[in-house]
């Protein structure tokens, strides 16, 4: 099995289940409230790990409460917690979420720690990010350092996978270092300036990013599944259905489980239907992290559908 490194977030999630999102100036009573692990970083990590990859997760945290709470989640998964990097002045960063009725999601993020990585961070792990066969980042710590790992983990032979979110404009000296991209719809939009309502706007969306070089591009379509693409065909890959109780992480868990085919060997379009499997596993969970399905679950619901 190829060996896997993901860069990228730590956030403590905060999170509330309301009936309803409120307005700006409302107030509205929520039903629930849950506090836990989350960043993309860290669920894409999770969910790859609980799929069955050899994984390292490199992230950085500050020295508090929820800076050891990621410490514990690591452990407990069974994880490697040396490369949680420390930020003695920054807090761990959080988000806040509200989870409506539909299982629909509003989130914000203060990336602390980890909107703080340094060149002395990235020589720390340097060695970790040369050894990489896939490197999965995401764009939740600062943009610098996003940059910095790809080219060293693309200099070192490594296939690099971009999660582009949040969304934000990507210049062509992080996208020359791509090869597969993973938006979802909006971010896609946001990059091509073409609005993706469905797989037909999905591949004109893919035809862009192809013009910027990707090997291969997945645009995760929410409720309608996916689009995937190589250099040579594409193919719509539509959601497998279930009730969702929450979509916090489903995009993580789709990401996870993504990059655990492609270390096994798995073509792109393989891979997004693995990928397919582990998202819609997690929304049928609370949580982010939390959500992520193991490897026995997920290999049942792709027999059942791929099979
Ligand atoms: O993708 C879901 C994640 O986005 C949440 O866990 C939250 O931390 C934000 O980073």
């Amino acid at each position: 099995m190829k060996k896997i490194v993901v860069f990228g977030s730590f956030f403590v999630d905060l999170a509330a289940r309301a009936p309803k999102f409120p307005v700006p100036g409302e107030t509205v009573h929520g039903s629930s409230f849950q506090i836990g692990s989350g960043g993309k970083g860290s669920n894409q990590a999770i969910a790859a790990h609980r799929a069955g990859a050899d994984v390292t997760f490199i992230t950085k945290v500050g020295a508090d409460e929820f800076g050891r709470m990621a410490r514990e989640v690591y452990s407990r998964e069974g994880m490697d917690t040396r490369y949680i990097l420390v930020d003695e002045t920054a807090s761990t960063g959080t988000a806040l979420i509200v989870v409506e009725e539909s299982g629909q999601n509003m989130i914000v993020i203060t990336s602390g720690a980890c909107g703080r990585i340094s060149e002395a961070d990235i020589a720390a792990v340097t060695p970790v990010l040369e050894q990489a066969d896939l490197l999965l980042l995401q764009l939740e710590v600062n943009f610098d350092a996003v940059k910095r790992a790809a080219a060293l983990a693309k200099q070192s032979g490594a296939r690099v996978i971009l999660n582009p979110a949040p969304a934000r404009e990507l210049p062509d000296s992080l996208l020359s270092l791509v090869d597969i991209i993973t938006p979802n719809e909006s971010e896609a939009a946001l990059f091509t300036g073409i609005p993706v309502k469905g797989p037909e706007d999905a591949k004109k969306a893919a035809a862009v990013f192809f013009e910027k070089g990707m090997q291969g591009v997945v645009i995760t379509l929410g409720k309608q599944g996916a689009y995937v693409a190589d250099r040579g065909r594409g193919e719509y890959l539509p959601c497998i259905p279930m009730k969702a109780v929450d979509t916090t992480g489903a995009g993580d868990a789709f990401n996870g489980g993504f990059v655990m085919a492609l270390a096994q060997g798995a073509d792109i379009f393989e891979a997004a239907r693995y990928g397919n499997v582990c998202g819609t596993l997690s929304v049928t969970k609370q949580g982010a992290a939390a959500s992520a399905p193991y490897r026995q679950e997920i290999l049942k619901l792709y027999e059942e559908n791929y099979g």
